[in-house]
């Protein structure tokens, strides 16, 4: 079938992004669904700041290639063998969907799937399978999802259904930016009523961690960030305090707050001088949840004696170290019961032609979530 797709042939192009247009909106030839895969109608994908990461070539993917990793939309139609969803159901696209059957897997952390790492580096579906063309030369898939599209040929793994009561464009930003900030509280850091948290950049996947924080019943939630626009959004969603990055005594007042520092502080911004100060006003014995995500090979600094005299701990969380088919219908209950007001990160929609020029809003700090329609 034909369809539009926003398409990217070339990573590291300069800013503004409105003027180098990064994405190429095209009409590609998609095949599929073959068997065990299915064809989804996506109605909303949302803008991570990896996508500005993919764009700016920070991490390096096969090109050219169709972007987007979160999203939502309409079962159309399921090839042979598919039983996990039928055509009329909705569903969140989600980056994660393991094998199955490596270790990682059975271990509870299809996150770490060996064969999804592999295919994801490729370009390629978790099968192992390409579907998107244009005049028969060859468009990769971006992370097995590639939402930024009107339609996608996905595997079941990687699709959570969802009671079509959600709005579409909400249910999109559960594939990435949910799924990774809450995750990273409920999952990685386990916080426990009464323990003190700090988050590091209160964009979209920071404020996911804060209304975790809350669920769970921390007791002071310290938002921080050096976009003090940020600040009343972070209070409304749970908060106790915001304070700006930049400020000369960020750590000695984060101790004063917290009677000698925090029990996690959770970097969320993607930043080293996040990373300096996350490591500093975590309290001794407490634990620094990474989740912000530089390039990869770069090298971060820390003071080793006072880690170990400390007992403090670093722990990575990618994609909220989640099981999606367990972890996503509970964040979607807690957004239907009011506890996760996720519609609240919605900055806006868009059509395709609005992309690059929101790419420009997303790396300015200007926005939260915008959401893609890619039906207009
Ligand atoms: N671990 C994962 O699985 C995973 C998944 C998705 C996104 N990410 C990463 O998480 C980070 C956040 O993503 P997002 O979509 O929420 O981004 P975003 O652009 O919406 O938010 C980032 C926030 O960090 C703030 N910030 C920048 N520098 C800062 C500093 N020095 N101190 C404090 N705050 C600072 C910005 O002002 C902004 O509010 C990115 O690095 C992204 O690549 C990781
Ligand atoms: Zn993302
Ligand atoms: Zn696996």
């Amino acid at each position: 079938m034909k369809m539009t797709a926003a398409v990217m042939y070339e990573q590291g192009l300069p800013t503004p992004y409105a003027e180098s247009g990064p994405f190429r909106i095209e009409e590609v030839d998609l095949e599929g669904p073959g068997e065990g895969e299915v064809l989804v109608e996506v109605r909303g994908a949302g803008l991570c700041h990896s996508d500005l990461s993919q764009v700016a070539g920070i991490r390096k993917r096969t090109l050219p290639v169709v972007g987007g990793h979160e999203g939502a939309g309409i079962v159309r139609e399921v090839g042979k063998g598919v039983t996990q969803v039928k055509e009329g159901d909705h569903v969140v696209m989600t980056v994660v969907a393991g094998c199955g059957c490596c270790r990682p897997c059975i271990e509870s952390r299809p996150v770490l799937c060996n064969g999804i790492t592999a295919s994801r580096a490729q370009g390629l579906l978790a099968n192992g399978m390409r579907r998107i063309s244009r005049n028969g030369e060859p468009i990769y898939h971006y992370s097995g999802v590639s939402s930024f599209a009107q339609y996608a040929i996905t595997l079941p793994g990687s699709l959570i259904k969802v009671d079509p009561a959600v709005p579409l464009d909400v249910a999109a930003m559960f594939g990435c930016a949910v799924v990774t900030g809450a995750g990273s509280v409920f999952n990685a850091a386990q916080v426990r009523p009464g323990q003190n948290v700090a988050v590091f950049g209160l964009g979209g996947v920071g404020l996911n961690a804060v209304m975790a924080a809350r669920i769970s019943g921390a007791s002071e939630i310290i938002g921080i960030d050096i976009n003090e626009s940020k600040f009343s959004l972070a209070r409304e969603l749970g908060c106790t305090h915001t304070l700006s990055a930049t400020s000369a005594d960020l750590v000695t007042q984060v101790k004063d707050l917290t009677n000698g520092g925090v029990d996690f502080a959770f970097e969320v911004s993607g930043s080293k001088a996040a990373m300096q100060s996350a490591v500093a006003l975590t309290r001794k014995g407490g634990q620094v949840v990474c989740v912000g995500l530089g390039a990869f090979g770069d090298m971060y600094q820390y003071d080793h004696a006072s880690l170990v005299a400390d007992e403090k701990v670093f722990r990575g969380s990618f994609m909220g170290s989640c099981v999606p088919e367990r972890d996503l219908p509970r964040y979607l209950k807690f957004f239907q019961d009011g506890k996760m007001p996720v519609d609240k990160l919605k900055s806006g929609t868009m059509c395709f032609d609005q992309l690059n020029h929101n790419l420009d809003l997303l790396d300015r700090g200007e926005v939260v979530r915008q959401v893609l329609l890619p039906h207009g």
